[in-house]
């Protein structure tokens, strides 16, 4: 279903990325970025980046979907795919902070990254291993 980047389950995701793209808070970066999440229950989260004239309080897209999910009532192993969409040539991968946070959800979300041009497909395992989470304390 997740496995493969060109099938139409993304496409929930992907316009919900989208749509909340549209709506990012970008005056500084004027770089918009729109993230989308699916928890297991088929429910899809959009979020998108907020910025702020204090730069490091600025929130990325995955992060602000998360937030969305989680009051929403997404707990750990809940999440089944995540999608980060931007308008540059280059892919948008999820940065580490939002690596990190995602993961504490699931180690194995399939990450769809898209541009108006292509899609590429990771698991977060691949892009954040040897990661710390809370069995490293508990
Ligand atoms: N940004 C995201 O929202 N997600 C990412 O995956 C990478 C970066 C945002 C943060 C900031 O508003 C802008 O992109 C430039 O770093």
């Amino acid at each position: 279903m997740f496995d493969d980047p060109q099938s139409p389950d993304w496409n929930p995701l992907l316009e919900a990325a989208w749509k909340a793209r549209d709506c990012a808070h970008a005056p500084y970066s004027h770089f918009q970025v729109g993230a989308a999440l699916q928890t297991s229950s088929g429910a899809v989260f959009g979020g998108c980046n907020v910025e702020n004239a204090a730069y490091p309080v600025c929130l990325c897209a995955e992060r602000g979907a998360l937030s969305a999910a989680v009051a929403a009532g997404l707990r750990p192993g809940g999440l089944v795919a995540a999608v980060v969409v931007t308008d540059v040539d280059q892919l948008t991968p999820p940065c580490g902070a939002c690596r990190q946070a995602l993961i504490e959800f699931a180690a194995g979300l399939p990450v769809l990254l898209a541009n108006k041009q292509g899609r590429q497909l990771h698991r977060l395992e691949n892009l954040l291993p040897h990661s710390f989470t809370g069995g490293h304390f508990q």
